[in-house]
């Protein structure tokens, strides 16, 4: 079952579970407030929230479900400032009752998307999983406190879990079918390549004044596509070894944001304006994750490694699906 299937990381899974298990064996819940009901390319779709009962009751019923990949969450880490309690009722509440309906049905692996914001503003860089967990939004303090309910279920329950901890996700599935379309849009690389396009005037730069080489904030971009495979190794090794564990999911190289907006000039051979504008709250100068552990036991190799070959297949989505002006 892939719980918010329908969204951006949740629909590259999809994608990437298809051909690799049959069809009739992938099972996507997903309320589609933020996801899109298009961007699920295969398996069986039902239409319904995680915290209702009844609509779990039914998707449980109907399938033997074994294993859960848990995407369903809202992700804006600005609304989470303004709005925490939506969401807690969501983040926290959706996997709550998911993990209920797991015990109740005896399926025993759940992969959670969790997010490097658990760590806060870092001590250290690269960031180890070790390192102190002080999230400074509401949005990594409710992807913690899930953390810490699956630990406790697992006590209790036996429920086995990942939880992933993204830093950057980027980039779109190589068909250029699905990718990244929030709304509103708040990610750097979308917001770039939409004023490369015309559709927006010009890129706000949030604050070059941060102790950086260049003065603008360094993230660590990881593609979309090599996050999903992420998640498949991630059941494979609980089915193998019948371990919980908790791992980052990066590239282990930070790019800063000027150098994120050169790359999107050379690929699209565009001009890109921009303009420099105070700091956004909350953004930590660097976070580059240390990707050691994530190597070592869930052998990930990037196919996208690169920030090129990331930004190219968001373009290709953007140039596949939006109007692009020439
Ligand atoms: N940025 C700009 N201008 C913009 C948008 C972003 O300069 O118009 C900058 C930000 O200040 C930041 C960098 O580009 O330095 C990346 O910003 P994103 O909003 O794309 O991503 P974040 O690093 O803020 O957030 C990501 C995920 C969150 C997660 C967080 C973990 O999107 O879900 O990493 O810290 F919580």
């Amino acid at each position: 079952m892939i719980a918010g299937g329908a969204g951006y990381i949740g629909s590259h899974t999809v994608a990437e579970l298809l051909g690799k298990v049959p069809d009739g064996e992938i099972v996507v819940a997903d309320n589609l407030e933020t996801g899109h009901k298009e961007a699920v390319l295969g398996g069986k779709l039902y239409v319904g929230d995680l915290r209702d009962d009844e609509f779990m009751e039914r998707v449980f019923r109907e399938n033997d479900i074994e294993e859960v990949i848990d995407f369903a969450a809202y992700s804006l880490v600005g609304e989470s400032m303004t709005a925490p309690l939506k969401y807690y009722a969501n983040n926290v509440g959706a996997t709550l009752n998911l993990l209920k309906h797991m015990e109740k049905s005896g399926a025993k692996r759940i992969v959670f998307s969790s997010t490097a914001a658990v760590y806060g503003e870092p001590e250290q860089t690269p960031i180890l999983e070790s390192s102190p967990c002080v999230p400074t939004n509401s949005y990594g303090q409710t992807k913690l406190a899930v953390e810490g309910m699956l630990k406790w279920a697992d006590v209790a329950h036996g429920i086995k879990y990942t939880s992933l901890r993204y830093f950057n996700a980027a980039g779109a599935h190589e068909s250029g079918k699905i990718g990244e379309v929030h709304n509103p849009e708040t990610h750097l690389i979308p917001l770039v390549l939409q004023t490369a396009n015309g559709q927006r005037e010009k890129l706000s730069i949030f604050g070059n004044d941060y102790p950086t080489p260049d003065g603008t904030c360094v993230r660590d971009y990881i593609h979309v596509t090599d996050l999903a495979a992420a998640h498949i190794a991630a059941l494979k090794r609980m089915r193998e070894r019948d371990e919980s564990g908790v791992y980052n999911l990066g590239n282990g190289k930070g790019f800063s944001v000027d150098e994120v907006v050169n790359v999107c000039r050379d690929i699209t051979g565009r001009e890109i304006p921009t303009e420099i504008c105070g700091r956004r709250q909350g953004d930590p100068a660097v976070l580059v994750a240390s990707c050691e552990k994530a190597t070592r036991d869930l052998g990930l190799e990037p196919r996208f490694g690169s920030l090129e070959k990331i930004v190219e297949t968001a373009w290709n989505f953007h140039v596949n699906t939006q109007e692009v002006s020439v």
